[in-house]
């Protein structure tokens, strides 16, 4: 049985479907799932879809591609949902300077700096997204000792991942890692003990190989565990079980 740490259900790309494909997931063995917001709207309906699937929980936060309408007034919206039995981290949050279009990089270090430390007031991990941002993103959370959390579908160098063991946090690894030019996080993967390491499809998108360019779900996380079972030297069962048992301690799931 299998953890998705990351698939958006909310996302547009499953209204046509998303009962049908939630529904089958427990039974194509997957045992967990974490759905995470992008901003206030998505995070209502990460929490909504939470309360309807028992494998499934939910994160809340303001993505930085979505922080545009974020106002501070709205952490005490994100600590009420937060409060939700089901809510299990504050994600995803950080930064993405890869995107022109995106807000600005301060007004992006302003929202992630918030969200940091509604996490570190409520005790909760944090899932991040860096893209392209990967020194501000470090001296960041450097500013937040006390939190921790997980940089998922992690995009940095094996040296950053050692890093981030070292300050006791978790790396998340996509199907990136099936993709034929995946050498950069086929290193990180290498680099970081299997105990640090989670997996996730980041579902709908970046499905892995063969899938690649289609719509992506958490049944896929299988191609994912396989490939990463293929890097760590271990068997299939045994990254399975060690992912998953990362992901409950991290999240405190029982
Ligand atoms: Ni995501």
């Amino acid at each position: 049985m299998l953890f998705d740490t990351h698939a958006h259900y909310d996302a547009e790309q499953f209204d046509a479907d998303r009962d049908e494909v939630l529904g089958a997931l427990p039974g194509a063995g997957i045992a967990l799932a974490v759905n995470p917001g992008c901003d206030l709207p998505s995070s209502r309906a990460a929490v909504a879809l939470a309360e309807r699937y028992d494998f499934l929980y939910a994160a809340v936060g303001y993505h930085p591609e979505n922080c545009a309408p974020y106002r501070p007034e709205d952490l005490e919206a994100l600590r009420e949902l937060a409060e939700h039995p089901k809510v299990v981290a504050i994600g995803e949050i950080g930064l993405d300077y890869y995107w022109e279009e995106n807000p600005p990089r301060e007004f992006q270090q302003q929202v992630f700096r918030d969200q940091l430390a509604l996490a570190a007031e409520l005790e909760l991990p944090v899932i991040v997204h860096d893209r392209e941002a990967h020194a501000d993103s470090l001296a960041m959370i450097r500013e937040f000792p006390q939190v921790r959390g997980v940089f998922h579908c992690f995009s940095g160098s094996a040296e950053m991942a050692e890093e981030l063991v070292k300050l006791g946090w978790m790396v998340s690894f996509t199907g990136v890692l099936t993709y034929k030019n995946a050498r950069k996080a086929v290193e990180a993967a290498r680099a970081v003990p299997l105990e640090r390491v989670m997996i996730e499809t980041d579902s709908p998108y970046m499905a892995p190989v063969p899938h690649r360019g289609k719509r992506n779900d958490s049944r896929y996380v299988r191609l994912i565990c396989e490939r990463l079972a293929e890097i760590k030297g271990v068997s299939f069962a045994e990254c399975a079980r060690v992912t998953r048992e990362n992901g409950k301690r991290f999240f405190g799931i029982a």
